[in-house]
């Protein structure tokens, strides 16, 4: 199968930590694309009409995308178990969209700042992405700590990758100030290999 790739981006380090953690990086070829909203570039618009990776072109079926639906394949095709069964489940698709919206809102951010003109960037709509991420942080720091002990899933992995992808682009944003508890616990789940071997560039 082939993976269309980019190296900074954290939903593509998704599928990329969950490979990683079952083995199965062999599974797939790695497509390298770049390209922006406004620009495509080599974004693989053909295989995904709305030009976002990840994509996954299968031998034997329709390209998958969107990295949830991704994930869930891989997840199901390998036997990871990292989707529980029910009821654990809820809470782990739960936590896997709060982190994969922290990372939409980052997204967002950076884009603003980086890829609009600078004559119509707006201050007031970056507050309030961040207002986004602040507030799903600190719900998280409340109530999901007991959740991110627990056994490794795609709510975890996903929430990793969104504080990995805020450390990237927003370390000026200093996310650990408020959050002791969230920030332990990211340190203890950055250091697994497959998060090691995912950090972001570019
Ligand atoms: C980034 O450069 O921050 C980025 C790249 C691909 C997807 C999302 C973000």
């Amino acid at each position: 199968m082939k993976l269309y790739h980019a190296p900074a981006s954290p939903f593509v380090r998704k599928v990329m930590v969950l490979l990683h953690e079952t083995g199965a990086t062999d599974l797939v070829t790695l497509v390298p694309v770049t390209g922006t909203p406004i620009a495509p570039g080599t974004l693989p618009v053909d295989r995904n009409p709305l030009g976002k990776i990840p994509a996954l072109e299968r031998d034997d079926g329709p390209t998958l995308y969107d990295s949830r639906v991704i994930c869930r394949y891989l997840d199901e095709t390998l036997g990871a178990g990292l989707y529980p069964a029910s009821p654990r489940l809820w809470d782990t698709l739960v936590l896997e969209a709060t982190a994969d919206g922290i990372t939409d809102a980052a997204v967002l951010m950076r884009y603003e700042m980086h890829v609009r003109p600078a004559a119509t960037r707006s201050t007031e709509w970056m507050d309030a992405q961040w207002s986004k991420v602040d507030r799903a942080l600190t719900a998280v720091e409340d109530r999901w700590m007991s959740h991110l002990s627990g056994h490794l899933d795609m709510g975890l992995i996903a929430m990793g990758c969104a504080l990995g992808y805020l450390d990237f682009r927003h370390s000026d944003r200093d996310w650990r100030a408020t959050r002791p508890q969230l920030r332990a616990w990211w340190e203890r789940l950055g250091a697994r290999p497959s998060f090691l071997e995912t950090t972001p560039t570019g």
